[in-house]
């Protein structure tokens, strides 16, 4: 069956779709867009600007003036991209307590959305991608050729996120109010809110090995479409 040119991976945050977007990229040969990162970015240029989460009319002014570009990686640090914010690398400062804490408030920003969404289209218009984020299959690509919805309980998402930063001999407190809180806002902004799309197949990772949880996407994404 030939390789579908546009894959469209949602879920909440901490379900593993950089993980398992990023290996299924590589494992067809397209290309991997977290657009996630985005959303990330801006919120740090937000802050270094010292502009109010709050305040949409700069957010949006900031989105459309910023340039944010993620491509391979450009270190060897255990990075699977480098996020470039007008030049500057920020691939390890967009997952910074500060910017979890403000980065749901800045994404919930109808102007900044629809200057994100601009240009993840442009980037799937140019070839073979696997995008993921929250309304990748609803409103970015609502033609993209498979739709992934990809997610796991809240409790097995903070243990992962808890993982993930005892490896980068990082611990926060409250991990799983965290994770609650941002898929609670993820959900019920006006724009966009999380949702899976009606011709998405929901793809449950708890209990699964990364390498499990790759082979059921890639088996998914490899069915007819629906
Ligand atoms: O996937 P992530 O945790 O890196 O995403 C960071 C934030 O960006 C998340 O709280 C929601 C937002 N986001 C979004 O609104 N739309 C997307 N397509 C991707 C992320």
């Amino acid at each position: 069956m030939a390789t579908p040119r546009t894959i469209a991976i949602d879920g909440p945050a901490g379900a593993g779709k950089s993980t398992i977007g990023a290996l299924l990229a590589e494992r067809l040969g397209s290309l991997f867009l977290d657009t996630g990162a985005m959303y990330r970015a801006l919120a740090v240029a937000a802050e270094r600007r010292g502009i109010d989460p709050d305040d949409a009319d700069r957010l949006t002014a900031l989105a459309r003036d910023v340039r944010i570009v993620i491509g391979p990686p450009t270190v060897r640090d255990g990075r699977t991209y480098t996020v470039l914010l007008d030049g500057s690398d920020v691939t390890w400062e967009i997952r910074s307590p500060a910017i979890d804490g403000i980065v749901s408030l800045v994404a919930r920003v109808a102007g900044v959305r629809e200057a994100m969404v601009e240009q993840q289209q442009a980037i799937a218009a140019k070839g073979r991608v696997v995008m993921v984020g929250r309304d990748i299959g609803t409103v970015v690509l609502p033609n993209a050729d498979r739709k992934i919805f990809l997610t796991a309980s809240a409790a097995e998402r903070a243990r992962r996120r808890e993982e993930e930063l005892a490896l980068r001999g990082q611990a926060r407190p409250q991990v799983l109010q965290e994770i609650l809180r941002r898929d609670m806002l993820d959900s019920t902004r006006e724009v966009a809110p999380l949702r899976p799309a009606d011709d998405a197949v929901t793809v449950e990772t708890d209990g699964l090995t990364v390498g499990e949880a790759l082979e059921k996407v890639h088996a998914a994404v490899m069915l007819p479409a629906r």
